[in-house]
């Protein structure tokens, strides 16, 4: 039996954030959810949504009152401000903490000091030792890459235009879970308290890369041509660092740097055949799921 039967979720506007509050609903948990600003009509009415300053410890307790587990699913641009709510759900007595982590590469211990990464370093540090003190105890969900991102967007491959830029031989591994998925697992992390508790977690449907996606979308359409081209990783990666190191924390830099280790396939451990799917109950692809899933994106 699950220990935890009410939940707040923050970050429930995002990408992610839908998908999760959607998979908490089903799962028929009371759910509550922290908002910057509660816009109209974004949620339905049975919600219990509730206005919050995400840098007032004082105003989080106050709407964490009475909340087993706090979610979140807050945005890459304000990691680090998870301490203030980690502060926020100790005080309120919370028994559960999900920080929003959710990447591919993101616990491997040789991004702990690159830009991006440091901070969810910092974040799952700060719940260990709060863990530590018996303060709370916590959940990091590893997923993957989005598999809506890796195929909607021209990440791996440009299904628009017929593109793709390999990145170093197109051969890089890369673990992925779609989003629903990552919110199943998050329901799974609730409901099977014991198992997961204090402990980093792995989920992923499917491990990618560019030649299998590849290979798959010419057989499936042997009359479209692809334009291929490469790209070193470790070129991406440092000219994203040389970016930052000048200043520049645009989106471009910062995609350079997320590419350059998410796209490295070992050399930061995006893919890992050892998963926790058994335990958060998501299920791996097959090949035919692969296959409609590419078909659905061929034009
Ligand atoms: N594995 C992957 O492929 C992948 C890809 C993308 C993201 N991620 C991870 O998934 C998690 C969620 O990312 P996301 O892309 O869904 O996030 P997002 O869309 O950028 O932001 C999520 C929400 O954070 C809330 N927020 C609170 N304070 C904010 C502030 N000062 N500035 C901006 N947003 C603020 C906003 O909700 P309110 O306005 O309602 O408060 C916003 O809708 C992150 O941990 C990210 O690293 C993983």
């Amino acid at each position: 039996m699950s220990e935890i039967k009410s939940v707040a979720i923050t970050g429930a506007s995002g990408n992610l954030g839908p998908h999760v509050l959607k998979a908490l609903i089903d799962a028929n948990f009371q759910v509550t959810v922290l908002t910057r600003s509660r816009k109209p009509g974004a949620y339905d009415a049975s919600i219990r949504v509730v206005e919050v300053d995400f840098t007032s410890v004082e105003s989080l307790t106050a709407a964490l009152n009475g909340i087993d587990g706090p979610v979140s699913t807050l945005g890459p641009a304000v990691t680090e401000s998870q301490t203030v709510l980690i502060d926020a759900a100790i005080a309120a007595g919370v028994k559960r903490f999900i920080p929003s982590d959710y990447g591919s590469c993101s616990t491997n211990p040789k991004l702990k000091d690159h830009p991006i990464y440091a901070q969810m370093f910092t974040v799952r540090q700060y719940l260990q030792d709060k863990a530590k003190a018996g303060n709370l105890a916590w959940t990091v969900l590893v997923c993957g890459a989005f598999l809506e991102f890796l195929l909607d967007m021209p990440m791996m491959l440009d299904f628009e235009n017929h593109k793709a830029t390999l990145y170093d031989e197109g051969d890089n591994r890369i673990s992925s879970t779609s989003l629903s998925n990552v919110g199943n697992a998050i329901v799974a992390i609730l409901k099977n308290f014991e198992a997961t508790k204090n402990k980093i977690v792995h989920t992923s449907q499917v491990i990618l890369t560019q030649n299998k996606l590849l290979r798959i979308a010419e057989r499936l359409r042997p009359d479209i041509k692809w334009e291929t081209s490469k790209v070193q990783t470790s070129a991406i990666l440092k000219e994203g660092l040389d970016g930052v190191t000048a200043g520049d924390f645009s989106m471009p830099v910062i995609f350079k740097i997320l590419k350059g280790t998410a796209f490295a396939g070992d050399v930061y451990g995006s893919a890992y055949d050892e998963t926790d799917n058994d335990l958060l109950g998501v299920k791996e692809l097959t090949e035919k799921d692969l296959e409609s899933l590419v078909a659905g994106k061929l034009t």
